[in-house]
């Protein structure tokens, strides 16, 4: 409503802002937050192995240098850009949302930003004086220390990121103080921050496996001792992942009496809620299975046991993640605002006088006879393009079909507009309708005329922005 809107008519905006969120979340938590401890934790057994062994020493030290490579790439490249990519994005496809969080948040973020600077120093400096500093002693001590403190700030702008997530579940105490630290300290934050915490490590422990085996074929010996402190690792943190998830796993449904009010949206619910639990045990087992593997046959483990255990850990870090989007829905920022940017407190008001009313962009503040297409399209802009297409991905003409229609024909009219109203009680995930009933009369007759003649609909970045003529000044 406060911003022009940003949208992409084929694979949805939704799409775009899950793959750039995905691809980040698993960066830091598997190559920066879980990764960095167990390079530094090579680097200094190679430290202490070289005061009485300096070949054995040595040979620690190439692999942590080696996996560093491997992380300072990926983080330096990806990770960066997602990063920075998840901003804009954000911005682009919820900036009301983006908005009331930076407010909240300045501070926290602000923190954040200098943080996230000094890892970007400590990272170039670790990884780029690894070779000068690694043959004297006191430089390579001062080096090693360098790596602590990149693993501390790794694991503190992930501390900090996490309270906004968890605001966003369940704002907590925040709703009645509006204090910051009540907005920090929510209900979802430490059950979060324990969860991730472990698992950044047992992920970052089995792509460090994978790597390990890779790197050290030419030396089975050196190997077996490399396998060993891994599996150590995975052992240690496991009953970690385990507790933490349970302990997560546990906090949802008390979020979710509030958020589910209806039969199928429980059900579908709780399919998801097993679904983490089966994804929980999956990773412990086959996290300890390929530990003991990799401890007691250094020889015979394959590299597949170690892509497998990557592909669990991931996939049950992807499964938190998709509960988490899902058990916030319909809200962006719970109870306060919905997906579709619109504050609950304004919907009476949208309800009574309309959305396009207030609508600071839009080409069409009044429906009239002669604008009835134009003013459908802009309500299907305002309450429903954060999460539907015309014609692309979530496509709202076939979600209709598919719910009225399902033998082909004409969508009926009569029914749309019985939907509309009603929407939320079906489909609990979607916002209720934002508007009055002569919006969902137009908004009927647009999506009846794009199912005949379907015309993409035009986010801001190409058809410019129009203020309403009632908020122009
Ligand atoms: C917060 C995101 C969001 C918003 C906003 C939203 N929807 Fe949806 N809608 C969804 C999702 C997700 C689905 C389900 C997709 C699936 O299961 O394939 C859906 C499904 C539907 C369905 C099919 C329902 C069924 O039971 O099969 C209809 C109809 C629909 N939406 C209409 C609308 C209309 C009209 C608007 C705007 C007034 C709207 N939606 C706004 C997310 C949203």
């Amino acid at each position: 409503m406060d911003f022009p809107l940003f949208h992409l008519d084929l694979f949805g905006d939704r799409l775009l802002m899950a793959v750039i969120a995905v691809i980040h979340v698993i960066i830091n938590h598997a190559l920066a937050v879980g990764f960095i401890p167990l390079v530094v934790l090579f680097e200094y057994r190679g430290y202490r192995e070289s005061k009485t062994n300096l070949a054995e020493g040595k040979k620690w030290d190439d692999l942590a240098y080696k996996l560093m490579f491997f992380a300072f790439i990926v983080t330096t490249s990806v990770g960066a850009i997602t990063g920075v990519g998840i901003w804009f994005t954000a911005a682009l496809i919820s900036p009301a949302s983006i908005g009331s969080l930076i407010r909240v948040f300045f501070g926290a973020w602000f923190t954040e930003w200098i943080i996230f600077v000094l890892e970007v120093v400590f990272i170039m400096y670790y990884f780029l004086t690894w070779k000068k500093t690694k043959d004297d002693p006191v430089q390579k001590w001062k080096h090693i220390k360098t790596g602590g403190a990149l693993g501390i700030f790794s694991w503190l702008t992930m501390a900090i990121i996490v309270g906004i997530l968890g605001f966003m579940m369940d704002t907590g105490a925040w709703a009645e103080s509006k204090s910051f630290l009540d907005g920090f300290t929510n209900p979802f934050y430490i059950p979060q921050l324990f969860f991730r915490t472990p698992m950044a490590f047992i992920m970052a422990a089995s792509i460090i496996l994978f790597l390990t085996i890779s790197y050290t074929k030419d030396d089975i010996k050196f190997r077996g001792k490399a396998l060993k402190n891994i599996a150590l690792w995975m052992f240690l943190w496991t009953p970690h992942v385990l507790a933490a998830g349970l302990y997560y796993y546990y906090k949802i449904p008390r979020l979710m009496e509030g958020n589910v009010p209806v039969a199928i949206g429980t059900q579908r619910f709780q399919n998801w809620y097993e679904t983490i639990l089966y994804f929980l045990i999956a990773t412990i087992i086959v996290s300890m299975l390929t530990a003991v593997w990799a401890a007691f046959k250094p020889k015979r483990i394959s590299k597949t046991a170690a892509f497998i255990t990557i592909i669990i850990t991931f996939l049950t870090l992807g499964t938190f993640e998709r509960v988490r989007e899902f058990i916030r829905k319909p809200y962006v920022i719970s109870e306060y605002m919905y997906s579709n940017q619109l504050r609950v407190e304004d919907y009476d008001k949208y309800k009574f006088d309309g959305i396009l009313k207030h609508a600071i962009y839009t080409s069409t503040p009044q429906i009239t006879d002669a604008n009835k297409l134009e003013a459908g399209e802009n309500i299907f802009g305002l309450a429903c393009s954060r999460c539907h297409t015309v014609s692309g991905v979530n496509s709202i003409v076939t979600k209709f079909e598919n719910l009225l229609t399902p033998n082909g024909g004409d969508l009926p009219k009569d029914k749309i507009i019985e939907y509309i109203p009603v929407m939320n009680a079906g489909r609990y995930y979607m916002p209720p309708f934002p508007g009055n009933n002569d919006e969902i009369d137009v908004l009927a007759d647009y999506i009846i005329e794009m199912q005949s003649n379907p015309i993409k609909h035009l986010g801001v970045q190409n058809k410019g922005v129009t203020i309403s003529p009632g908020h122009a000044q």
